[in-house]
């Protein structure tokens, strides 16, 4: 009686650790990718793009999203926007991949560096499906068109941004989105071209965020510890002055460090207001959204001759801070 219960006991742990298991399996599964859930467009629409984003809960990539969407409504275009969970070239590879061998008319996607994206490229036109780069470029990628910033000039202006608002000797420390991202390289060789001019300006260390606030508020106390003389801090992407300012609050709230920002989110804007950013090298992102629908309507059948479209990036003090839309840039 006693061995029966027992069986009994151990079956039912087992059946409750299995249903766990399973319904664990499902969810984290699910969460690895999002994908938006009703992707079967109807008749209606005249094309159906997908826009495949750097990370889900970004804000600018939201923005990104943003503007892609306004430019969907007016084409009458189908647009499935996906990105991986959290950042990383792997899984966007991943999704590229599906996207291609799904049935959709043009793919909007970050450059990636490496072989492999540009195998997919390459897979892409076989089937005469037009791949646009937002954000960041690989153009021997044989991508259709680039929509984003120029990024080694963006990173020329924050070079500028400090060569122009310091005096004295200056000890740089960096705060980049990811190592293996081309427009962070990229903004790294723009920023070293400007500071390379100016032999009181000196670049000690750099370390990533992973896009997020937090990681740069991490960052930013690495480099502080390994490197005390730093006396200027850039973050190359959209939250990584938000998470400087962080960061320099817990560790040092009394130390004087000129801070430069990527983005022109509404935090960041709101931290120049406050004097905490002196200043922030705007994007644009939903006008990059925006502009890389327009251009793979264009792009239907045909090949467009503009194709690099730059948006324009700023160098953005306070006093130099546009009137705000309410929750743009
Ligand atoms: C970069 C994007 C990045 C974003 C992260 C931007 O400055 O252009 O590549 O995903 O920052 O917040």
């Amino acid at each position: 009686m006693r061995g029966s219960h027992t069986r009994m006991f151990i079956y039912l742990t087992a059946g409750i650790l299995f249903i766990i298991c399973v319904i664990g399996m499902l969810y984290y599964g699910y969460k690895t990718f999002y994908i938006e859930k009703n992707v079967a467009p109807s008749d209606e629409y005249a094309y159906h793009f997908a826009l495949i984003g750097e990370e889900t809960e970004n804000d600018y990539w939201k923005r990104v999203e943003k503007g892609a969407r306004e430019a969907a409504a007016e084409e009458d275009i189908y647009l499935e926007y996906v990105a991986p969970q959290k950042a990383d070239n792997e899984s966007a590879l991943k999704l590229l991949d599906r996207m291609i061998s799904s049935n959709v008319d043009g793919i909007i996607t970050q450059g990636i560096e490496g072989q492999r994206f540009k195998d997919l490229v390459h897979k892409g036109n076989e089937k005469n499906l037009p791949i646009v780069a937002i954000d960041a470029d690989i153009p021997e990628s044989g991508r259709k068109a680039y929509v984003g910033s120029n990024n080694v000039d963006a990173g020329k202006r924050a070079g500028q941004a400090i060569s122009n608002n310091t005096t004295g000797e200056q000890y740089v420390g960096i705060v980049m989105g990811r190592f293996d991202a081309i427009n962070q390289q990229e903004r790294i060789d723009g920023l070293k071209s400007e500071i390379d001019q100016h032999p009181r300006i000196h670049l000690v260390a750099k370390e990533k965020s992973d896009i997020t606030e937090t990681g740069a508020a991490q960052a930013t106390y690495s480099l502080l510890k390994e490197h005390p003389e730093i006396t200027a801090l850039i973050g190359i992407s959209a939250l990584d002055g938000i998470g400087i300012v962080d960061g320099l609050h817990k560790i040092a709230p009394h130390k004087s460090i000129y801070i430069i920002g990527f983005g022109l989110l509404p935090e960041t804007r709101a931290l120049i207001q406050e004097d905490k950013i002196n200043a922030t090298i705007a994007q644009y992102p939903e006008k990059m959204g925006y502009n890389a629908v327009k251009i793979m309507v264009k792009l239907q059948g045909k090949t467009v001759l503009d194709k690099e479209r730059f948006i324009d990036t700023d160098i953005i003090k306070k006093e130099d801070l546009p009137p705000s839309r309410g929750d743009d840039e």
